[in-house]
Formats: C-alpha cells, sequence, structure tokens
C-alpha cells in the first residue's frame, strides 16, 4: 500500500526502515522525503511508524 502518494513510499518501505533503526517520522521523511510535498500522508505514516516500534 502506498502511504506517500506524492513521493511513492509505501508501507513496506517504511517498515524495512523502522527495521533498520528508523523510530520517527523524521527519520522517515530524511530516507524517502515522505511529508514534503502535499503533507496529507503525515498523520497516517506517523501512525504506522509509532505501531512499528511498539512491536
Ligand atoms: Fe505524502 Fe503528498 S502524500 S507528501
Amino acid at each position: 500500500m502506498i502511504v506517500c502518494i506524492c513521493k511513492r513510499v509505501s508501507d513496506r518501505e517504511i517498515r524495512r526502515l523502522v527495521d533498520e533503526g528508523a523510530t520517527s517520522l523524521a527519520d522517515i521523511r530524511k530516507e524517502t522525503e515522505l511529508g514534503t510535498q502535499c503533507g496529507k500522508c503525515a498523520c497516517e505514516a506517523r501512525r504506522i511508524v509509532r505501531e512499528l516500534n511498539d512491536h
């Protein structure tokens, strides 16, 4: 599933980055530019990062 349409970042990509040590939306943004265009994906992306970090 694509989370960030503008930058074409999928939930799978986010999961991979969390597995590699990303702990925040800022970390994901640094690697993928997620959320740097329209910003609509930020809430959902943050939720996914939190959820993955809780597990
Ligand atoms: Fe992520 Fe637009 S959907 S910046």
